[in-house]
């Protein structure tokens, strides 16, 4: 690529996400903007071990502020169009966990990354936020694509992207450095014309 075709390249990727951060349903959840009041919540489930253990970002022990921080920090990253993050709440309003997009609006593309509390863990919770999220990446979004990766010896979330149809598209060895370790990596991805069949 020479200087010129570098120069007309976009400094910036241009905004794709809607002005206002909506919230989406589905028959048992409801995924909403996170608000400062989840900060307690957020700490208490992401602060578990077993989740934190199979997260990329998330630290154990969990320290105090740090729910705080993060979702204070989420706004300007949606205003920027760089990310969406959605709190996964049940019909009576409590929170079981995250979900979102961090998007590349230059390839049209978005990495999917979630969590749940385990206290909620295998209720089909996750897999149905992410149905959602995915619904909302190509219909409203119009997204190209949307991948997840999970380290290898995660198969509950392997199990999540194979239920919404993901095809495992490779695996990076040795990938991440976790607790000390190199870890392998799996990728999965979805295109949007794959998503459109699924659903006719
Ligand atoms: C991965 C995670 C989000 C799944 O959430 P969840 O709400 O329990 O997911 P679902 O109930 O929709 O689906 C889980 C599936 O994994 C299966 N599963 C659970 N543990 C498993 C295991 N050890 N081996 C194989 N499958 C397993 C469940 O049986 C279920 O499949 P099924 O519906 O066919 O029975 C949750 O376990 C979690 O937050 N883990 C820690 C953080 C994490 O891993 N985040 C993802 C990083 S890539």
């Amino acid at each position: 690529m020479n200087q010129a075709t570098l120069s007309q390249l976009p400094d910036e990727p241009a905004p794709i996400l809607p002005a206002v951060q909506p919230t989406l349903r589905s028959k048992r959840l409801r995924l909403r903007p996170f608000d400062i009041s989840d900060a307690r919540v957020v700490q208490l489930l992401a602060g578990d071990k077993e989740v934190a253990h199979n997260t990329r970002l998330i630290p154990h022990p969990y320290p105090d502020g740090l729910a705080e921080a993060w979702i204070t920090s989420l706004p300007a990253i949606y205003e920027a169009g760089k990310g969406v993050s959605f709190a996964i709440t049940l019909p009576a309003g409590d929170v079981i966990g995250s979900i979102g997009l961090m998007i590349n609006s230059v390839d049209n593309h978005a990495e999917m990354g979630y969590w749940v509390g385990r206290p909620y863990w295998n209720h089909g919770y996750c897999t149905e936020a992410a149905q959602a999220v995915l619904k909302y990446a190509f219909d409203k979004l119009k997204l190209e694509r949307v991948f997840a990766n999970y380290l290898a010896r995660n198969p509950a979330s392997g199990r999540v992207l194979s239920k919404l149809g993901m095809t495992q598209e490779g695996c990076f060895r040795s990938h991440r450095f976790k607790h000390g370790q190199y870890e392998d990596l799996i990728v999965c991805g979805v295109l949007r014309k794959e998503f459109a069949a699924k659903k006719s």
